[in-house]
């Protein structure tokens, strides 16, 4: 596999930041929503191979505006599958635990059958549909409960906890024990993405880091890591008013063993990005 032969939508993301190959374009250079830039640019480039990790990510955003959601994340990806079609390319899509609803007890698996819950899940859904639909060589790699780009990129759990915390003043903290995920860090995913392109994997993998974690569990990692003092209080999901509906059961396990364990990507993720 020529890594230098694969193109990346949504390059200035957090994935994104992870990625040290290929030609990454962002939505200056390529907006996924416009059909005519996008065949433009894929066949100026011809990839070998097309990342995209483009997308609408706030979950409450897309509650909101679900048009906005279904324009991006549905039609966006379906204009990147058609692109792919049309010069041959593989295509990697980025997908998500929120396809899925939660209800099931133990983590999801590959082939567990879709029913998301929210506007965000359903246009991810859609996008997997469109890969399936349009193409026979793509890679759909799920990923839960994402964590990575530091200070500048990190809007997510991971970010909210230390910035709680940076307060001196701050002596305790809340966090849920009844929503239960699998910690992805973005930069293992991107690892876990090359080793698939090399064996020219095909088909839908679940990639989390192994193992799986409450946010009460992921909170307590990161105040005993960076500020042991502070006090986490278990709550239930209920003490947040959130605008998007939150499953109970995030959990993701994959087919594959490839991945190192949540705590330690994150143990790694503290020290090298924000201490
Ligand atoms: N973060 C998670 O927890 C998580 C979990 C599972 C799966 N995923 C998936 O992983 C992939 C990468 O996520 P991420 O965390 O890197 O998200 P991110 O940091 O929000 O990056 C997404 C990028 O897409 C860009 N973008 C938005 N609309 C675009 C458009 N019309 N054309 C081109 N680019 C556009 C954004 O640009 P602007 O910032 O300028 O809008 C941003 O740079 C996404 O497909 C996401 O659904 C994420």
């Amino acid at each position: 596999m020529d890594f230098s032969k694969t193109l990346i939508t949504g390059g200035d993301g957090m994935v994104g930041s992870y990625v040290d190959f290929g030609v990454k374009t962002n939505k200056r250079s390529l907006d996924i929503t416009d059909l005519k830039e996008v065949l433009l640019v894929v066949n100026k480039y011809k990839p070998k191979a097309i990342l995209h990790l483009a997308a609408e990510t706030d979950v409450d955003r897309c509650e909101r505006d679900p048009q906005f959601a279904y324009f991006i994340n549905s039609i966006g990806t379906y204009n990147i599958a058609l692109a792919a079609k049309q010069i041959g390319a593989k295509l990697v899509y980025v997908s998500t635990n929120a396809i899925f609803d939660g209800k099931k007890k133990t983590p999801y698996q590959e082939n567990d059958a879709p029913n998301p819950q929210n506007y965000y899940g359903h246009s991810k859904f859609l996008g997997e549909a469109a890969i399936k639909e349009l193409l026979e060589d793509y890679l759909i790699v799920r990923a839960s409960w994402m964590f990575g780009g530091g200070p500048a990129k990190d809007q997510k759990f991971v970010a909210k906890i230390i910035n709680q915390i940076k307060n001196p003043e701050i002596k305790e903290i809340k966090a849920v024990t009844d929503q239960i995920g699998a910690p992805t860090s973005g930069k293992d995913l991107v690892k876990g993405i090359k080793f698939l392109l090399e064996k020219d994997e095909k088909g839908i993998f679940n990639l989390p880091n192994s193992g799986i974690a409450s946010r009460y569990d992921v909170a307590k990692f990161i105040i005993n890591t960076l500020r042991p003092e502070v006090n986490v209080i278990p709550v239930d999901s209920s003490y947040f008013n959130l605008d998007a509906k939150r499953i109970g059961n995030d959990g993701l396990i994959s087919k594959i063993n490839i991945m190192r364990s949540w705590q330690d990507a994150m143990a790694e993720y503290l020290k090298e990005e924000w201490i």
